[in-house]
Parts: C-alpha cells; structure tokens; sequence
C-alpha cells in the first residue's frame, strides 16, 4: 500500500503543533466533548492520532484508519503507551474508501484530511465520510479557515500555502487552494450545528466544523 508520508510522517504531529503554536491539536479535539463513553468514532486519515488517544481516554470506542504505515506506526506507538486507551481502539491500515460501515458511526472525524485531495475529489470524500455516519450522529471537519476578504484573507491563504507547499512537495497531498469545508459539510447532507475558530493573534487560522446528520434525510424534490 502507498506511503505518501514515509519521509516525513515522524515530524508531523511535532512540527503542526509548532507552526499553529498548539492551535492544530486544540482544533483536532474541539469537538469530542460531543461524545459519550461507550460511542463509537472513526478518526479518518488519522496521522498520530492526537484526537483519537484523547477520545479512547474517555471510554469512547475508536477506529482509526489510515493509508500510510509509517502515520499508523506512530499512533500505534502513543496508544501502546496509553493502556487505557489501547483497550478502546482499533487501528486499520486501509484506504477510506475500503470501509463501507455505512450508519456506523456516532462521530466520523476529518482533521487535516480532506485538505490533502483534489477540488475534483474531495467531493466524494466528504460524502464517503458522511455515509458512514449513523443518522442523528456528527460529521466533524476540523481544517484551515476558507480565507475571507481583504488583510485577513491574505494571511490565512499564507498560512495555508506554507503548509500545502511543502507538503505538496513531500506527500501525495495536491497543490489547492483551500476548499469551503462547511460548504463540504453542507452538501454532504449534513446541518452545520456549530463552529469552533482557532486563532493566533486575532486572526481566524483553523475551525472545527460540527455536522448533524438528519435522523431522516431530506426529502428529495423530483
Ligand atoms: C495531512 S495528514 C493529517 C493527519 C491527521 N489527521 C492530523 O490531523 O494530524 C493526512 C492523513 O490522511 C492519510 N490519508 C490520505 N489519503 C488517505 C486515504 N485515501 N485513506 C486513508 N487515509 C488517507 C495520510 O496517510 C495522512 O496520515
């Protein structure tokens, strides 16, 4: 199976904590306070798995799946540290696509995933993920903020491009700009019921998108 992260996956959790000045982990967190022991998450594109160690930590029942050995190694390393945690995960080496649980999950979680494909394909990922989801259970996405108008758009496109570039360079990961995530959330069926922003000096850098998948899905006009 492809490794886009051989080279550089041992730095990546260390150097994303650095860079946002401990705003990436909060961000990947934010939203677990909506779970509750006994629930099940999926941790999609889980890299070191910072989000799902947390939520096994408190009794949540946790998958985590991801394309690169070398990520998955690493969140293996932490977990096996964390007895506790250790007892509620389950680790898959996998491509996303290949799980089809479809209304498994009470939470299906997208940190700093969806940013490494393509605008022509992260459409189906998003609706992947949001198939997985149980009804009435959460598509969270937790990303860079869509840059907006003026002086603040331009640092938050600096901010992304930085990233992107080097990983552009080093992964798999595609050269973009940055998708419209809750835009993403939206059309995946699911109702936006929050937003956390992350910031550095004022300026909005990351956001945690809570999605609510409808008990019953919309009425579909012919
Ligand atoms: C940018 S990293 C983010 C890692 C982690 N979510 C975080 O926030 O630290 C993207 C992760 O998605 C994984 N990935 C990419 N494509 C994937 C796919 N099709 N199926 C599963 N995992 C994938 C990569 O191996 C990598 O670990």
């Amino acid at each position: 199976m492809k490794d886009g992260y051989k080279w550089v996956g041992f730095q990546y959790e260390f150097t994303g904590r650095v860079y946002s000045f401990g705003r990436i982990p909060r961000c990947k967190t934010a939203m677990l306070k909506h779970l509750k022991p006994g629930q099940k998450l999926l941790v999609a594109g889980a890299g070191h798995g910072t989000e799902a160690i947390e939520a096994a930590q408190m009794g949540v029942d946790v998958t985590v799946v991801d394309l690169s050995a070398t990520m998955l190694k690493h969140c293996r390393t932490r977990m096996d540290q964390c007895t506790e945690a250790a007892a509620c995960m389950t680790c898959i080496h996998d491509d996303i696509f290949n799980l089809q649980k479809t209304e498994t999950y009470d939470m299906v979680l997208a940190n700093f995933f969806l940013n490494v494909f393509p605008e022509q394909r992260v459409d189906d990922v998003a609706n992947h993920l949001a198939t997985l989801v149980k009804p009435g259970g959460y598509f969270v996405v937790g990303e860079f903020v869509l840059p907006e108008k003026g002086m603040a758009g331009l640092f938050q496109n600096l901010n992304w491009y930085l990233a992107i570039l080097f990983y552009s360079a080093t992964t798999e990961a595609t050269l973009h700009p940055v998708h419209d995530y809750a835009g993403l959330v939206r059309q995946s069926g699911c109702e936006i019921q929050d937003i956390e922003y992350f910031t550095i000096l004022g300026l909005r850098l990351y956001w945690s998108i809570l999605g609510k998948k409808p008990v019953r899905p919309p009425a579909v006009n012919p």
